[in-house]
């Protein structure tokens, strides 16, 4: 047993979407989430910029005793896990790898896409992944960079929110794909806006409730579980605390008290 609890990170809000999952999944766990509000987006950032970042985040969440880390973005899962593994001794998931198995598991055509942000796509991550476990499989990528603003705005499901999503996903709409990887969490604050555009032949997948399920099976292995009845949940931001914390709030049905964090002293 190891009552400490499991960090998570993202680059805003869109981490939410992974410790919904966590808390599904791991009801007797503590979890602290750390969202960069005031460095949002990664996604149009460098590689380079990315992980100077997501080094303060890791060295922040260790600070505060974490067992172990869940990289809750793909921008940072896509381009720094290996930077990231080599430099921190801590167990690290990530969620490409979450994200490829789910899709593989759906897929009948083998005819995917993958949304993402711009440094997400760059990466090819996903592409490779896909590619090195079924040969056969076709992959079109697109970047959406515009979804990330609107999570964190909190137009999910209004007209902008929809056209977007029009002026996005057409071109994939025409290639006849079986399913959509959500590749940026943020995106799945989206998936009801996202799914109906895509219509009811094209399965959604969100790498979150894998990702969650690795933690579960890696902390079992080690017998590192919880026994919080129920878990904590403290969350951190870097700015803008009052509207993360009524996204927060709506999205995980929980109250939360969010905590500024100066991310820039780690
Ligand atoms: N939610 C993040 C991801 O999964 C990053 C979005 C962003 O900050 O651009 O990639």
């Amino acid at each position: 047993m190891d009552t400490r609890p499991i960090g998570i990170f993202d680059s805003g809000v869109g981490g939410l979407t992974v410790v919904r999952e966590v808390i599904k999944a791991m009801p007797l766990e503590d979890t602290i989430y750390f969202g960069d509000t005031a460095r949002v987006p990664y996604g149009s950032k460098s590689k380079e910029t990315v992980t100077d970042f997501s080094r303060q985040i890791m060295r922040f969440l260790i600070s505060k005793n974490v067992k172990a880390i869940i990289i809750a973005c793909n921008t940072v899962s896509s381009n720094c896990y290996n930077i990231l593994k080599s430099e921190f001794d801590i167990p690290i998931i990530e969620v490409v790898n979450p994200g490829v198995e789910s899709c593989l598991k759906v897929t009948k055509s083998n005819r995917v896409g993958v949304i993402g942000t711009a440094t997400t796509i760059k990466s090819h991550a996903y592409e490779e992944r896909l590619k090195e476990q079924r040969n056969n499989i076709v992959v079109f990528q697109k970047p959406c960079p515009l979804f990330v603003p609107l999570a964190e705005e909190g137009f999910t499901e209004n007209d902008i929110a929809k056209l977007t999503a029009a002026t996005y996903l057409k071109e994939l709409k025409d290639k006849n794909i079986d399913s959509l990887i959500l590749g940026c969490t943020h995106y799945p604050l989206l998936k009801k806006t996202i799914g109906e555009y895509m219509g009811m032949d094209v399965k959604i997948v969100d790498p979150a409730a894998e990702t969650a399920h690795k933690m579960k099976d890696f902390l079992t292995s080690q017998n590192m579980e919880g026994d919080k009845n129920p878990g904590k949940h403290v969350f951190y931001c870097s700015d803008n605390c009052s509207q993360f914390n009524e996204i927060c709030s709506k999205n995980l049905g929980i109250e939360c008290h969010v905590h500024k964090v100066d991310i820039e002293k780690y």
